[in-house]
């Protein structure tokens, strides 16, 4: 099964079994990658050029795609089911509303917010990376959805009109886009006014005994990986990312600057999560 390439439009095509048409031509599985090379960005706690991160990103997540939700289930204790519900519960969805999640790799998100916007709303699932697009899709087409569309985009470069959204999520993923403040102003202008950001993401734990108890936890991470999907890299790379990853307080910074009003942020698990909230101002 195919899955789109970013491209304007893309979006409308429905979630389906089926070959498709690439709508923009791509040698790789990583859609619209964009990136510049002008300066070096973290990829985990090396440095490297933007289009490195992209592709090394890219790499990780085709690694992972089809045993990425038992990891993600194994990793969290099943607690990141309970953080995506709280997006939906914080989203101020309703029906009839346009829903995007970005970086939604294996649909959890999207298949929340299915139900919420019902028949006379639509759910778009984006991902830059064509192989946890295909789990997502597949999985969505499982659930019987019929209100979603799948879209193969980099949130850097959004293939949609400008107000098109009444909801932006983004679950784990902001953390792995090379230009985080880029893809933030995206997500702002894809907003209509007054629509709402969640970044679900995870983040740093302030109390000292916690956050040793949490980084022991994650040293086993490359060794489950290595075990369960035969990839130790990148889940090492999961963890670096994590630690590199801005703090709740610089990431609230930068998605005002990116031009949302009322930013906020919620720590889950003491912080080792959170989910940041952002609201585009009215006109
Ligand atoms: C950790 S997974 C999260 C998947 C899903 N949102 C969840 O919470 O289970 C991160 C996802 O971000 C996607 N991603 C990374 N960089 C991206 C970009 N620039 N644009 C869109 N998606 C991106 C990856 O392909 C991957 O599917």
């Amino acid at each position: 099964m195919a899955v789109y390439k970013a491209a304007a439009g893309a979006a409308d095509r429905v979630v389906g079994r089926g070959s498709n048409t690439a709508a923009e031509a791509g040698s790789n599985s990583t859609a619209g990658a964009g990136a510049t090379d002008h300066a070096e960005v973290d990829f985990g706690f090396e440095r490297v050029s933007p289009a490195e991160k992209t592709r090394r990103v890219a790499g990780v997540f085709s690694s992972v795609a089809k045993r990425y939700d038992l990891m993600n289930d194994l990793m969290s204790f099943g607690t990141h089911r309970l953080m995506k519900r709280m997006v939906m519960e914080m989203s101020g969805l309703r029906t009839g509303n346009r829903h995007l999640d970005l970086a939604g790799g294996t649909g959890d998100i999207a298949k929340l917010a299915s139900p919420i916007v019902g028949d006379t709303g639509q759910v778009v699932l984006a991902d830059i990376n064509a192989e946890m697009l295909e789990v997502g899709r597949e999985r969505l087409l499982d659930a019987g959805i019929t209100n979603a569309r799948a879209c193969q985009a980099n949130a850097e470069y959004l293939p949609f009109a400008d107000n098109q959204f009444d909801c932006v999520t983004i679950g784990f993923g902001l953390r792995n886009v090379t230009d985080k403040d880029r893809a933030l102003r995206e997500m702002c202008r894809v907003l209509r006014p007054g629509g709402v950001l969640l970044v679900l993401e995870f983040s740093h734990i302030e109390n000292p005994v916690l956050r040793g108890a949490y980084q022991s936890f994650q040293a086993l991470w490359p060794s489950a990986g290595k075990a369960l999907v035969g990839d130790a890299e990148s889940y090492k790379y999961l963890v670096e990312s994590i630690r590199v990853h801005p703090k709740q307080s610089a990431l609230k910074l930068m998605i005002k600057d990116a031009g949302f009003n009322d930013a906020s942020v919620d720590n889950l698990v003491g912080g080792a999560a959170a989910i940041h909230r952002g609201i585009k101002p009215a006109n």
